[in-house]
């Protein structure tokens, strides 16, 4: 995990690093900031250890997968009616993906591109329409509703707005109480033992267990909500954009918090986020996604070093870079328009409309997403493990190439 500079891990007086997870009230809250203290501050030693134990939960076997996406496809059926044409929004177009055990795969893309219906997908919060999503030998895609019922223990779900996900009627022990009672404790104990458990392991006091969650603020709330996740003992977490309706300051708290459970868990993320920045900070590997589509798959430091796609490019591009010499070298690219209908999507590459380097094929042929580099996979026809850039001196734009020549002549 990498020092980030616009998620800093803070500092104290003395230049220690410190990992602060200690609740931070926002100004609305008064009564409950006067008498919140934080309760977690991590000094070097704990932020070392935390360091310590996810380095050594990651990766002990590089090929050991806990999800598998194959060919996933997820299309929602729009119009149609006696005289109208049914079209399909094509949500999530033949995904296929391995998440490891243990790590945070990063999933971005623009608003729109079908990444919170790729995560809802994989844990049937919505339905998928072909394809398959294997967990522990079992294709969960396919399981009748008491089966899924039985794996949604193992698999859970944080969301972007925690106050809509949270029910404002219950207090924060009912609410964190609720998968409990349905699911069954793991170890015996008492339910209430157990929330009060919760509270303290995602930093928040438990005095607070008969408080609504309108009485909380953002950060606190999503607390609560990882709590709720956390509470039946899950292997495997969707976090959808969990830290993009926070401050900035809050953002950097829920992602520590995030990293520290992870490493005492063993908890494996698929963390979604339009915010390269937090992508960056967190992820073990980053899958890109464009109309549907997986575009690029790499290592966090790999794809911010040497991103492939022309799209990659142009995300990051908006991105500032903390190092000064990468940041004076890198290529960019700006991207213009939103992205096209996925209920029409641009036949071939779905990106040649806005593609600088798109030639007359892009239109045609579909890329497949091919490894160019060693765990580094792009879907670009005009990528190859032999020419992993695009030679810029050949047929920039679509209109230099007349329609039909061979790539080989470009
Ligand atoms: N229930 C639905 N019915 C119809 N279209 C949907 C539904 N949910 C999402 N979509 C469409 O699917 C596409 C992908 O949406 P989404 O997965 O939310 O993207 P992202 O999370 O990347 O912003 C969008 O065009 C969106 O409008
Ligand atoms: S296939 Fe063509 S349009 Fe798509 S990213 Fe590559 S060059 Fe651009
Ligand atoms: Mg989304």
């Amino acid at each position: 995990m990498t020092e980030d500079k616009n998620f800093p891990n803070e500092t104290s007086e003395n230049g220690e690093e410190l990992i602060t997870e200690n609740i931070t009230v926002e100004s609305t809250e008064a009564e409950l900031s006067a008498t919140e203290k934080p309760t977690e501050v991590y000094d070097a030693e704990t932020a070392a250890r935390v360091r310590a134990l996810a380095a050594a939960n990651r990766f002990d076997d590089e090929s050991e997968v806990l999800i598998s996406l194959r060919n996933l496809q997820v299309f929602f059926k729009i119009g149609g009616g006696l005289f109208k044409e049914t079209k399909y929004v094509k949500a999530v177009d033949g995904v296929s993906l391995d998440i490891r055990k243990g790590e945070t795969l990063g999933l971005v893309g623009e608003s729109g591109c079908g990444k919170s219906t790729l995560g809802k997908a994989i844990l049937r919060l919505t339905e998928p329409t072909g394809g398959q999503v294997f967990y522990n030998g079992k294709d969960l895609a396919h399981l009748s509703p008491g089966e899924m019922r039985d794996q949604r223990k193992h698999l859970q779900m944080i969301f972007q707005d925690p106050y809509a996900s949270l029910n404002p009627r219950m207090n924060v022990g009912q609410i964190i109480g609720e998968p409990i009672r349905t699911f069954g404790l793991k170890n015996g104990g008492s339910v209430e033992a157990r929330v009060q458990d919760l509270m303290e392991t995602v930093g928040m006091s438990r005095r607070f267990v008969k408080r609504y969650p309108h009485e909380f603020s953002g950060g606190q709330r999503q607390r609560i909500g990882i709590a709720r996740a956390l509470a039946v003992d899950p292997e495997f977490i969707v976090a959808d954009e969990p830290i993009s309706a926070l401050d900035v300051s809050i953002q950097a708290q829920i992602m520590n918090l995030m990293e520290r459970l992870q490493a005492e868990k063993n908890l494996t993320y698929l963390f979604i986020s339009h915010d390269l920045r937090a992508v960056r900070h967190l992820s073990d590997r980053v899958a890109v996604m464009y109309l549907g589509k997986i575009v690029e798959l790499a290592g966090g430091k790999e794809i911010y070093r040497d991103p492939l796609m022309p799209y990659t490019k142009a995300l990051i591009s908006a991105v500032p870079v903390p190092d000064p010499e990468i940041e004076a070298k890198r290529e960019r690219i700006i991207l213009t328009g939103d992205v096209p209908s996925p209920i029409n999507p641009p036949k071939g590459c779905h990106f040649h409309t806005r593609c600088p380097y798109a030639i007359a094929e892009c239109k045609q042929i579909v890329p497949q997403l091919v490894e160019i580099k060693p765990e580094h996979f792009a879907a670009c026809i005009r990528i190859s493990p032999e020419h992993p850039q695009i030679d810029e001196n050949h047929a920039k734009g679509l209109g230099v190439v007349s329609e039909g020549a061979p790539v080989s002549q470009r």
